[in-house]
């Protein structure tokens, strides 16, 4: 569904180039979880800059079911990283601007809309508005909108960033409850191996900036269930992190 051959993106700062993306190839199958794991700066939000349509100015190949990026043709759904909240708008109506924006109605929605808000615990702060909400709170509003909105692509940036442990855990649960649902194709930047290894089917590793991607890794231990609580799965963990560290520091 999504294929990206020779992706390169130049920022200029202060009439100089700055190489953020050097030929990057990737691709995901429909329904797949892709888990997009590099150091600080390799360039992973610019990665889901280009693939939500935000960043247009770049050279190589990037399709969506064989076409180009184009939000007003795909729904994609984008959680970044510094959550995208509009102020003016309380929380309720930030978790359905997805819906909003696409003109559909939120009738018929309702019990949905009712179950990840709860399930987000942000039902009962859903008539605050951003500046009244945490860090933690705000990144959740972003998580249900991108939930509400049943994407044909997902893109997450660090999504539970901003989340206690526990919290995290458990959003991250749900996550996983809401795409066996609905298996949308789903491409998620962490810097967290655990988090690759807990959601990802496969894991992305990205070089040190200018970013590509050069490892690939089935992950032998998605959907294996209660991961948390098995030797494999912290194994996996510390088998990834060797890896990357490998790949980081050469
Ligand atoms: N809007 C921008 N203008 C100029 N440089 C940028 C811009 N956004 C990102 N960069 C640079 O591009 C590189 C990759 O950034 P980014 O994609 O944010 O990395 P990551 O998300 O992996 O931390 C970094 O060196 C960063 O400083
Ligand atoms: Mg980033």
């Amino acid at each position: 569904m999504l294929e990206i051959k020779g992706l390169t993106v130049k920022y200029k700062v202060e009439g100089k180039e700055c190489l953020a993306l050097h030929h990057l190839d990737m691709k995901l199958e429909e329904g797949d979880i892709c888990a997009v794991i590099g150091p600080s700066g390799c360039g992973k939000s610019t990665l889901l800059h280009v693939l939500s349509g935000i960043l247009s100015d770049y050279s190589g190949l990037v399709t969506i079911d064989g076409g180009p990026v184009d939000p007003k043709q795909k729904r994609i759904g984008f959680v970044p990283q510094n959550y995208g909240l509009l102020e003016w708008a309380n929380a309720y109506d930030n978790a359905l601007l997805g819906l909003d924006i696409k003109h559909e109605s939120r009738l018929g929605q309702g019990p949905y809309i009712e179950y990840i808000l709860k399930q987000l615990g942000l039902w009962d702060i859903r008539s605050k508005y951003p500046s009244q909400l945490s860090g933690g709170q705000k990144q959740r509003i972003a998580i249900a909108r991108s939930f509400i909105l049943k994407p044909h692509l997902l893109l997450m940036d660090e999504p539970f960033s901003a989340l206690d442990a526990i919290t995290r855990e458990e959003i991250q649960d749900l996550f996983l409850e809401v795409w066996k649902e609905n298996k949308v194709s789903t491409v998620f930047v962490t810097h967290s191996m655990e988090e690759a290894v807990y959601i990802g089917r496969k894991i992305a590793v990205m070089s040190p900036s200018p970013g590509r991607i050069v490892k690939v890794l089935e992950n032998p231990l998605f959907g294996a269930g209660n991961l948390r609580l098995r030797d494999e799965y912290y194994r996996f963990v510390m088998e990834l992190r060797k890896m990357a560290k490998e790949e980081w520091s050469n």
